[in-house]
């Protein structure tokens, strides 16, 4: 098509005129490429001077393709569309379906969904400096959208800028596994720690260097998580490790009970599922059959099988999925003693809470976001769960030893410890409390 108003135009026109005409059937529009990119590089240089290097200038994706064609100026900048994941996928159709399949794609979704969320300050969640910076991975819904734009949010439009950051959009970030590292690091999921500092991970920079052959094995994120370049990304266990149905293991599937308690997933007197459990299942926060996980694990075992045996690549697998089981063990019962104490009454059940019973979906604001009836030893619980039971079992999986004892494991049974020494500390100040009041 653009050959043959190409071709027409030749007859017609010469010279310039020609070339003005050759171009626009496909990218540049019209005058749009001079206006832009005229204006934009005296006005944001670094993004024209990055559009410019990049395989979208190459091909004739231009400004306008992304923002529209409505703003012209200054006094028309509230007219510019930030684009979102669907206009990308208006080229990029094959990506953006496996994102939307994957757990990326409820990035957003799954934030707004806690209940802490909508205690923190609004900067750090709608405006992306904390934990939106890193959910704004992740489709909006209309509504949330619309939500957004009500408080004056502008930016946070695009996921898929996240691994191949604009305006380069370069595939070679995306597949070196810092694109990954904003995101999957520190507190609760330090993949990116436990990964650099890895035989996989040191590999990997040693190659980087030059020092090993350019073929040399060195698996990164993308090669495990990603694999042949796929935008779809899920895992056997997921981020809580808490798959449904229980396990056969009695004493497992008891400390599971517990710990989805602890969740506000199962209600703790009834022990039926709570509201809580339809979002779970709805922003796939777990794997809900044994053959959907069964189909994870096999997923990733035909990665591994490719530098390893399946018997050893199986069996450190496996060792992962027993130390949950562990972990679990030390989990259920640290909650119970604290559960224990909102049972007789020395912990108050918080306004904000729905039971009298810990909720680690409050994260560090316990006390349901009211800080005058929040508890340490909640904390400290909380601290056990996200923290040190996360790294136990993400150290196994991604051999990383140090993560998997000393800042995992070995943390969780200090905090167990701490947390019983510090509910005899408020049972026997209850006690003295109450002695007093019967003298
Ligand atoms: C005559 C100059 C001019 C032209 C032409 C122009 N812009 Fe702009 N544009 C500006 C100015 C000035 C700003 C505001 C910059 C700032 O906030 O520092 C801006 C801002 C923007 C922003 C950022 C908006 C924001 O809220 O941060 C985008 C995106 C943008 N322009 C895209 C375009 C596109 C696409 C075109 C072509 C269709 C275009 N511009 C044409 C001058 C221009
Ligand atoms: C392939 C799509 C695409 C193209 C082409 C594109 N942009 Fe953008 N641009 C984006 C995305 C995505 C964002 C971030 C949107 C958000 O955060 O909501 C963005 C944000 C911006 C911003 C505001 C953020 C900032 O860092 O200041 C400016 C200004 C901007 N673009 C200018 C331009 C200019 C000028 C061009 C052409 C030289 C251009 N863009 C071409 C996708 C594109
Ligand atoms: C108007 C069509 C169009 C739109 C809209 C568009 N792209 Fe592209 N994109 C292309 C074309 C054409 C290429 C170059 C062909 C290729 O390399 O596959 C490309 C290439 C790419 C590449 C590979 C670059 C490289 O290093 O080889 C990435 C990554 C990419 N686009 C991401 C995005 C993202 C993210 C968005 C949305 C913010 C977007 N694209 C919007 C058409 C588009
Ligand atoms: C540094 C980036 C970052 C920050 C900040 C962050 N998160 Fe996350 N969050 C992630 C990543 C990455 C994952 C996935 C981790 C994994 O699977 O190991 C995740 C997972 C989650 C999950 C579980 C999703 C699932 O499907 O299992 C929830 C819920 C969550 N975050 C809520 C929050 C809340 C609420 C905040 C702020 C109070 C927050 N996050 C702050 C990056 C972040
Ligand atoms: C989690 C990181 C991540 C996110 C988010 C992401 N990408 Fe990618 N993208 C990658 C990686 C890694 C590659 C390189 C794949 C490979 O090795 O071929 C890639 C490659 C691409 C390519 C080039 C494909 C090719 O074969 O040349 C396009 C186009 C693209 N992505 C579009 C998108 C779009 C559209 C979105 C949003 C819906 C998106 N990406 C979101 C990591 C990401
Ligand atoms: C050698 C393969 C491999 C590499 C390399 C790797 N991972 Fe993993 N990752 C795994 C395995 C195995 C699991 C656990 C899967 C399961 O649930 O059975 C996992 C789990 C995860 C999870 C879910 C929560 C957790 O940690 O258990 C996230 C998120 C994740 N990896 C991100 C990353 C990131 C980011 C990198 C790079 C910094 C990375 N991984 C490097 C194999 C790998
Ligand atoms: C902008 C932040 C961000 C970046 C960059 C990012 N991720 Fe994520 N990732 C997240 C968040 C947030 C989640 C949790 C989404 C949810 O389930 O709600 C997540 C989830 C995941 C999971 C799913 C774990 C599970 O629950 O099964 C994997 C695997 C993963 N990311 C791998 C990667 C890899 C590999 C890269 C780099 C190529 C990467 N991510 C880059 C934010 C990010
Ligand atoms: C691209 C090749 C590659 C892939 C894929 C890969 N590994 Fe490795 N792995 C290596 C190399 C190379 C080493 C370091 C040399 C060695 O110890 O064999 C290593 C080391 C290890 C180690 C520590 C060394 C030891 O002997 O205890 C463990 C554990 C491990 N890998 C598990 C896995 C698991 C599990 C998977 C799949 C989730 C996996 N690897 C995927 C290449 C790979």
């Amino acid at each position: 098509m653009g050959l043959i108003r190409c071709m027409a135009g030749g007859l017609l026109l010469i010279g310039l005129v020609m070339f003005a005409l050759c171009v626009p059937a496909e990218g540049y529009a019209g005058e749009k490429v001079p206006s832009c990119v005229k204006c934009h590089s005296k006005v944001t240089p670094g993004i024209v001077s990055d559009w410019k290097n990049s395989g979208h200038s190459e091909e004739g994706v231009i400004c306008s393709d992304c923002h529209g064609d409505k703003h012209s100026g200054r006094k028309t900048v509230h007219l510019v569309q930030f684009p979102d994941e669907y206009t990308c996928g208006e080229c990029h159709e094959e990506q953006l379906n496996q994102f939307l399949k994957g757990k990326h794609s409820k990035g957003w979704v799954t934030l707004i969904a806690i209940p802490v969320t909508h205690l923190e300050p609004d900067e750090l969640i709608e405006g992306g400096k904390g934990c939106g910076g890193c959910h704004s991975m992740g489709i909006k819904p209309p509504e949330e959208k619309e939500r957004l734009k009500k408080m004056g949010v502008r930016y946070q439009n695009n996921s898929c800028d996240s691994c191949h950051t604009r305006h380069l959009f370069s595939v070679k970030e995306a597949r070196n596994p810092r694109a990954c590292q904003q995101c999957h690091m520190g507190f609760d999921h330090p993949q990116w720690e436990m990964w650099s500092s890895s035989k996989h991970g040191t590999r990997w920079f040693a190659k980087a260097r030059g020092n090993l052959p350019k073929d040399a094995l060195a698996p990164t994120c993308q090669d495990c998580h990603l694999p042949g370049g796929t935008h779809e990304n899920h895992t056997a266990w997921g981020f809580c490790g808490v798959r449904l149905p229980l396990p056969e293991d009695k004493e497992w599937a008891q400390d599971r009970i517990v710990i989805l308690k602890a969740l506000g997933i199962l209600n703790p007197i009834t022990g039926e599922a709570t509201e809580r459990m339809e979002i779970v299942k709805s922003l796939d926060m777990a794997r809900l059959t044994n053959a959907a996980w069964v189909q994870e694990r096999k997923r990733m075992l035909s990665v591994c099988k490719k530098c390893h045996s399946l018997s050893f690549a199986k069996k450190q697998l496996q060792m992962g999925d027993s130390m949950i089981r562990k972990a679990d063990r030390l989990m259920a019962q640290a909650i119970e003693v604290v559960a224990a104490l909102y049972r007789d009454g020395i912990l108050k059940k918080p306004t904000g809470y729905s039971f009298a019973y810990p909720d680690l979906l409050y994260f560090m604001r316990t006390g349901g976001g009211r800080l005058d009836q929040a508890s340490h030893i909640d904390q400290m619980l909380l601290k056990m769960y996200l923290k040190h039971r996360m790294r136990t079992y993400q150290g196994v999986f991604h051999a990383s030893p140090d993560y998997a004892y000393w800042y995992g494991w070995a943390m969780m049974t200090e905090d167990l410890v701490k947390i019983r020494e510090e509910v005899s500390i408020l049972r026997s100040v209850k006690a003295r409390e109450m002695k007093n009041e019967n003298k």
